[in-house]
């Protein structure tokens, strides 16, 4: 894709993967993308302001109280100037300054007086990554719809292995063309909203969305971090494509998107019944519940009480597996499952779609901060027995359109 035209502003900050900016800048100008480069003092440790203007062709600006630059690209220049901001290498310093709003140098600056959408590439030792202060911060930023692109895993210049490398040059690549067909692609949405044909007009669908809660006793239960964002999305958005929608949902604190029926259930026993009680009428099913596998094999009658002993032991017996149960059923309708991931996402999507006989698996990587389970954004890859989509990251409320939009499609393939 031509960036041609789209003005990107990028941010380096201090950390070995310094080095790897020259190369994302020289990329994205073969693209044809207009780059300025921000720098904070530690990056220049890493690497110099010349390297980066060399390959860039522009000046490259640090410093927020520079008489000259106040006097032509200032800050406020600058933040109006972006269409993105992408700072990578994205350091836990400046991650944490991001997150509380602070503006001590040009780059945090920017960053709090920009409308433009901002990105972060994230990259520092994996402990560092996987310390608790990191993850919130990331989940915050993520919050607010700031895009978290990567870190990958693997060996780190420390000799430590795990997550906290930066995404190659190529993939931050082409993670900013795809934020810029997405941009238009949602532009386009918007202004033709109201034209749409309503593509699952007179089909009923039925979601299931959240957790599910298995009883240990009268006060605790065994459950998972769901929160039905994505599933409401999905009965949201439902609606909007015209179908008759039915939502099964666990114990979450959302409320009724318009227009859908709601059936509350907790246990994955009692997301069962509500799905069979009401599947015959459905055309279209979609799982996007994150029913627990397994539930303890006895609910004790009392609280159950501390004893002596150091360990408890806990017999958990099999959940019935809903998704397949419906893709089994003789009239079954196209039945859509969710495969949440933390590794080889094809593989165990395409295994979960064989061997639950579905229609079509939306994957989603759980791994990553800013996406899958408890955040406002999503990414997924869509397979069916010959296809295969990605949806790229965005809110779930697109996604959920666009996933829609997907399964209209290939139920009319199919119908
Ligand atoms: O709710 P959010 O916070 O917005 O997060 C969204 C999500 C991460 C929960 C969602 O995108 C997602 O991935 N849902 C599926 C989670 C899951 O349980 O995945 P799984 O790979 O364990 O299950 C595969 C499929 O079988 C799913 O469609 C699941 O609904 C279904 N299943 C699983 C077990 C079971 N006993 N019955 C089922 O129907």
């Amino acid at each position: 894709m031509s960036l041609t035209g789209k003005r990107i502003l990028i941010g380096v900050t201090g950390g070995i993967a310094a080095y790897k900016s020259a190369e994302l800048v020289r990329r994205l100008k073969e693209r044809q993308a207009e780059v300025k480069v921000v720098m904070t003092d530690s990056a220049k440790a890493f690497i110099t302001p010349l390297t980066l203007q060399a390959v860039s062709g522009e000046p490259v600006s640090d410093a927020l109280l520079d008489p000259a630059a106040e006097a032509g690209m200032g800050h406020i220049e600058l933040a109006k100037w972006a269409d993105l901001i992408l700072i990578a290498p994205a350091s836990a310093n400046t991650l944490a300054k991001l997150t509380a709003g602070l503006a001590d140098d040009l780059l945090t600056t920017l960053c709090l007086a920009t409308p433009a959408p901002l990105a972060l590439a994230p990259a520092m030792n994996q402990q560092m990554y996987r310390h608790a202060a990191t993850q919130h911060n990331l989940q915050v930023l993520a919050d607010r719809q700031v895009h978290i692109w990567g870190p990958a895993q693997g060996v780190q210049a420390c000799g430590d292995v795990g997550p906290g490398r930066m995404l190659e040059p190529l993939e931050l690549v082409a993670l900013v063309e795809r934020h810029f067909t997405e941009t238009t692609v949602q532009a386009e949405d918007q202004a033709t909203t109201h034209l749409n044909a309503q593509p699952l007009a007179g089909l009923k669908v039925m979601l299931t969305a959240g957790p599910t809660r298995e009883a240990l006793d009268p006060v605790r239960f065994l459950s998972n971090h769901s929160s039905g964002k994505m599933g409401f999305a999905l009965a949201e958005a439902a609606v909007a494509l015209g179908a008759e929608v039915t939502l099964v949902a666990g114990p979450v604190a959302l409320s009724t998107p318009l227009g859908v029926t709601r059936i509350d259930v907790e246990s994955a026993q009692q997301m069962q019944a509500a799905v069979m009680g009401a599947i015959a009428q459905q055309q279209i099913f979609i799982a996007c519940a994150a029913v627990a596998d397994y539930a303890p094999k006895v609910v004790a009658e009392h609280k159950i009480k501390k004893t002596a002993a150091d360990s408890l032991i806990i017999e958990l017996t099999k959940n019935p597996d809903i998704v397949a149960e419906v893709a089994a059923l003789a009239d079954t309708p196209f039945t859509v499952g969710f495969a949440a991931e933390t590794q080889d996402i094809e593989i165990y999507a395409r295994d979960k779609l064989k061997r639950k006989k579905l229609d079509m698996i939306a994957a989603n990587n759980v791994a990553l901060a800013g996406q899958g389970f408890n955040s406002d954004d999503n990414a997924l890859s869509v397979f069916w027995s010959n296809g295969h989509v990605d949806l790229p990251l965005t809110n779930k409320s697109q996604l959920a359109l666009h996933l829609l939009t997907l399964i209209a499609e290939r139920y009319y393939d199919t119908h």
